[in-house]
């Protein structure tokens, strides 16, 4: 699909460095489940030295005419000797087979972790690995004149990203990182239009998982001189790079301000139709209070929609999840939270469920099932009550509160064995 109002050929970002990727301006969602209201680009590069000619990365393999006529416009294949290959991902390798076809002479550079993925990728082309060469912070090839600077910044948002710097000209290729899905055919962010929404929902659905791994990358690109940061989807950054850079780091700094920095907290999230759950959920409230070190708060799922809640779900040590049973399962609000969880790395955070029954109060399990499957942590089994919670199951609700606040605490109570016990 040809854009109106771009140059068939490559276009020129800084001297010796052209764009060669392709616009899709009528693609609707990403992956499946990204929204792309605007459509997206797929963005490669060419970087001409005086003994080399780099390419940097490739497209989506069906917009491969457009990737290849516009890198012969500024290069012939047997002038191509290096590859670099910030991504994996097939739309940004989709047309790597073929131009490994036409360019065998040239040297593949990539991150160590990439190194499978490649052989996985040109498994179905039947030819085998190129000539490649693992490079991680620091290694450089030198195209005479450009030289291109290798910098290890994985999980942006694959195990394989890297990003590529051009130390002359100041030009970082960042793969998917600093991108987002919106096409513009004046390609540069002050020539086309407002894209900052685009820029913030892709650092959000795409990025925010990754944010320690943001922090690492942002802290290692800040030392460069930096002209442009050409990404890999979406308008190429030359007004002031920094600016983005600058946003990435305060998208990724953790926002909810702890007081006391040594507190764990925990948040209690519930939905209860005749105050039963709610119950529960005061009372494991109160018996995680009683621990201390941890700030304890209580969200009615009623009164909110998951998405309000994504920053208090990705700054909490602990998650606990009250539901009553309906139909044999928990209620759609916490799987609505349950599933809108993937946006934020809640890898090892600690999980429970709880929750009141009618007569079969399967939600407790279904939710710990997922919560595992989520990789938190489920060291405390969840707790069901049958209808009302008498004064006794309330005591099990706060010995419950307790138990969690001594795992979020690392006070966990060790048992004293009785070593007589132990002897037939
Ligand atoms: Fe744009 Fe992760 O691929």
């Amino acid at each position: 699909m040809r854009a109106a109002g771009l140059s068939e050929k490559a276009v020129a970002i800084a001297p010796g460095i052209h764009w060669v990727g392709a616009l899709d301006p009528h693609l609707r969602s990403f992956d499946i489940i990204l929204r792309t209201a605007n459509g997206t680009t797929y963005n490669a590069y060419v970087v001409r030295g005086s003994e080399g000619v780099a390419v940097i990365d490739t497209v989506k393999e069906n917009f491969s005419d457009d990737f290849f006529r516009r890198l012969e416009s500024v290069a012939g294949y047997d002038e191509i000797t290096t590859i670099v290959l910030n991504h994996l991902e097939p739309d940004h390798s989709g047309a790597l087979p073929e131009l490994l076809r036409r360019a065998p002479q040239a040297r593949v550079y990539l991150s160590s972790r990439a190194q499978m993925m490649l052989k996985a990728l040109l498994k179905p082309s039947g030819g085998g690995a190129p000539d490649y060469t693992p490079v991680t912070t620091g290694d450089e090839v030198d195209l005479g004149g450009r030289t291109l600077h290798f910098l290890h910044t994985p999980y942006l948002h694959w195990p394989d990203t890297q990003c590529t710097y051009v130390v002359e000209e100041g030009v970082l290729f960042s793969g998917d990182v600093f991108g987002c899905h919106f096409c513009g055919a004046r390609l540069f962010n002050d020539s086309v239009g407002d894209f900052r929404f685009s820029f913030e929902y892709y650092y959000a659905h795409i990025m925010r998982p990754f944010r320690e791994h943001i922090l690492d990358a942002v802290s290692l690109i800040e030392p460069l001189e930096l002209a442009t940061i050409a990404p890999a989807h979406g308008p190429i950054l030359r007004h002031l790079p920094r600016e983005y850079l600058h946003r990435y780091r305060e998208l990724a700094t953790p926002r909810l301000y702890n007081e006391a920095r040594s507190e764990k907290t925990l948040v209690i999230f519930y939905l209860s139709a005749y105050g039963n759950t709610r119950a529960m959920a005061e009372a494991i409230a109160a018996g995680a209070e009683r621990i201390g070190g941890v700030r304890v708060s209580l969200y009615d799922l009623e009164g909110g929609d998951a998405e309000i809640f994504t920053d208090l779900v990705e700054e909490a040590d602990g998650l606990a999840f009250g539901s009553p049973t309906i139909n044999a399962d928990a209620v759609k609000p916490i799987w609505d939270l349950l599933s809108s969880l993937t946006s934020v790395n809640i890898k090892g955070k600690l999980g429970v469920a709880f929750g009141s029954y009618g007569w079969s109060g399967e939600a407790v399990r279904l939710i710990e099932d997922r919560l595992r499957g989520l990789k938190m942590r489920v060291p405390v089994e969840g707790l069901r009550v049958k209808l009302v919670p008498d004064p006794g199951e309330l005591d099990e609700c706060g010995a419950l509160g307790e138990q969690i606040a001594r795992h979020l605490t690392g006070r966990i109570e060790e048992r004293v064995i009785d070593m007589s016990e132990l002897v037939g």
